[in-house]
């Protein structure tokens, strides 16, 4: 079975309504009319209505950074499952390591203190993916190591842990549908990509630990971006991996160019 390979745009904390619409109607004429590939751009809440709007009648989707995991209630700030669906998202990025307060670049005024308040965990992830997947959104849950992890040989363990605590309780049906993005957080905003045979290992790791707790047909089915650093330069290659099926791109999602020419790098 073929995978449909998903390259999603993670706009994070950048545009204002008037740049989203821009930024759409550039990448329009450049992804107009591709198959093979799915397009998801995931603009900040303040944007969503705008670039719903803006994507009418193409065949972009619409994705949402974040979601909580109550349908109502008194949760100041938070946002609803139904409310990014009524948005008109499709797709919700879950458990970024921004969120979890783990960051590529280290930045001196984030204080211990402050890092505390980017309070994701796998339990936190758990719940909002399974909330996401019962109000019909496609959740893209992230996972990955950080440097220290990496240089004391703990990647796989590290994120195995996360796959299996983030996915604990889902159906096959369910993990066979969603996606799930390996971002090595020090590839993350630094221009450090991994090396594409190690992204492929990983990804292929990521695969054999849903093989295992979900079985051969989750595994075969489950969609698996890379992202880190991913560019116009080196996307055909990661995206022609076995075990990747497109990418989570920040950075070069931002301007219209970059992020068409990675969309179509996931063509076959
Ligand atoms: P980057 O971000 O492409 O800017 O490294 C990727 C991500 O955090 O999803």
């Amino acid at each position: 079975m073929k995978r449909i390979p998903i390259v999603a745009g993670n706009w994070k904390m950048h545009k204002t309504i008037a740049e989203a619409r821009a930024l759409v109607d550039g990448l329009k004429p450049g992804v107009a009319g591709l198959t093979g590939v799915e397009v998801v751009v995931c603009p900040p809440y303040t944007a969503l209505a705008a670039v719903r709007e803006a994507i009418e009648g193409s065949a972009i989707a619409l994705g949402a950074q974040d979601v909580f995991w109550k349908e109502k209630g008194a949760y100041t700030s938070q946002v609803a499952p139904s409310m990014l669906v009524d948005a008109g998202c499709r797709y919700v990025i879950i458990g970024h390591s921004e969120n979890r307060g783990r960051f590529g670049v280290p930045e001196p005024e984030m204080t211990e203190a402050l890092l505390r308040w980017f309070g994701e965990t796998d339990e936190s992830v758990n719940v909002k993916t399974k909330a996401a997947l019962a109000a019909g959104l496609i959740p893209i849950v992230c996972v990955g190591e950080t440097l220290d992890e990496r240089r004391a040989g703990k990647t796989d363990e590290v994120i195995a842990g996360q796959v299996e605590r983030g996915l604990a309780g889902l159906t096959a049906e369910q993990v066979g549908g969603m996606v799930i993005a390996y971002e090595p957080v020090w590839a993350i905003g630094t221009g450090e990509t991994c090396d594409t045979p190690e992204a492929n290992r990983v990804c292929g790791m990521i695969r054999s630990v849903v093989e295992r707790v979900f079985g051969a047909d989750a595994a075969q089915a489950v969609r698996i971006q890379y992202g880190g650093s991913v560019k116009p330069g080196n996307a055909k290659e990661l995206f022609s991996q076995e075990h990747i099926d497109g990418g989570l791109v920040g950075g070069a999602a931002l301007e219209a160019e970059s992020f068409t020419q990675i969309v179509r790098a996931a063509l076959s």
